[in-house]
């Protein structure tokens, strides 16, 4: 009894709907997600407002929203256990990110290494959007009062700059946030990319990237092309044999092997048999996912239940918090 009192740890990400999930946030990522659904009360947040900081298609962003919540459902995140939702669902994101836009200063925005480097990429649409992003990512964290945020190491500098915004709330009206740290689980594999092995697995990079939904005959592909090396020997070495070492580290993962076990399986034999090897057992690792993933997107009445309950409870949540800041600020009462 005395157990439930204590409240879990939450737990707060957001997916930008934007690009196609990749092996690399399968392996590195989702999949360890499952492992806290039980621990932790985790929300899991599509944000569209932040995909619209670059243009986007509207008929792919819309589909794109659902399908991805289609495949973190078919990844193994109950809906039950964690709350999925859509950012533009729930309007307190938008309210809050304007309070603390008034809280965030000029200058801190200005250092933020990815607008430095989005601003380069998009030099044609340098939008306020794009400056302000990591207010409404702050927003959307210090909403929930989450604990823990489980990010990429791109994304560690947002978080800090959200902890300094909260922290400097608090400060000035006293306690409301609690102020989130970045979780960067251990667990996960760190995948790189099959054309260059020195670097990490990117949608961008559209070659070296096996994508969560490609079909069988593209990831084989895939693979049959990954870089290697010229010693044929199937053995660790980051250091020396990057590209083989990354594909020993995605045959571990898809079949749960160790290093060893791979290592001595394919002891003597050539990349010729090794690398198809690795894009089969990642062909019959993604496959069961791939069903359920394109059985859901047939059944749009399931998915539209999960992320309208999931924005009811995440209002609900997010209107509490709302609510003291404005209070707080000198807002009037509704
Ligand atoms: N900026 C994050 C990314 O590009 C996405 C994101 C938006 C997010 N809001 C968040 C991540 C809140 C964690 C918490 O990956």
């Amino acid at each position: 009894m005395e157990q439930t009192q204590e409240r879990k740890k939450r737990i707060f990400s957001g997916i930008q709907p934007s690009g196609e999930l990749t092996l690399g946030s399968y392996l590195g990522a989702i999949r360890n997600w499952v492992l806290l659904q039980d621990t932790y009360e985790c929300l899991y947040c599509i944000v569209d407002m932040h995909a619209i900081t670059v243009r986007q298609d509207p008929a792919l962003l819309r589909r794109r929203s659902v399908a991805q919540l289609a495949q973190y459902v078919a990844c193994g995140l109950d809906p039950q256990k964690n709350i999925m939702f859509i950012q533009s669902h729930v309007p307190q994101h938008a309210e809050l990110s304007w309070i603390l836009g008034c809280y965030t200063q000029f200058g801190e925005l200005s250092r933020m290494t990815q607008f430095k480097a989005k601003s380069q990429q998009h030099a044609d649409n340098i939008t306020a959007g794009l400056f302000t992003y990591p207010v409404l990512m702050a927003a959307d964290i210090l909403l929930y009062q989450a604990d823990l945020v489980p990010v990429g190491e791109d994304q560690r500098q947002h978080v800090e700059l959200c902890r300094d915004i909260g922290q400097r709330f608090n400060s000035v009206y006293s306690d409301t946030f609690v102020l989130p740290e970045a979780f960067i689980p251990k667990m996960g594999a760190r995948v790189m990319s099959l054309g260059d092995p020195t670097s990490k697995m990117s949608k961008s990079d559209p070659d070296g990237c096996v994508f969560l939904m490609d079909k069988p005959e593209d990831i084989m592909r895939k693979f049959k092309r990954a870089v290697t090396d010229c010693e044929a020997a199937v053995k660790f070495d980051r250091e020396n044999k990057p590209g083989i070492s990354n594909l020993l580290t995605i045959y571990c993962a898809a079949t749960g092997k160790t290093v060893e076990e791979a290592q001595t399986a394919f002891e003597g034999q050539g990349y010729g048999i090794f690398k198809p090897a690795v894009g089969e057992a990642v062909v019959e690792l993604l496959r069961p996912i791939q069903e359920e993933a394109n059985h859901l997107m047939s059944d749009k009445a399931y998915l539209e239940g999960i992320y309208k309950e999931g924005a009811e409870r995440a209002r609900y949540m997010a209107n509490k918090t709302l609510t003291k800041v404005q209070r707080k600020i000198g807002f009037v009462a509704r």
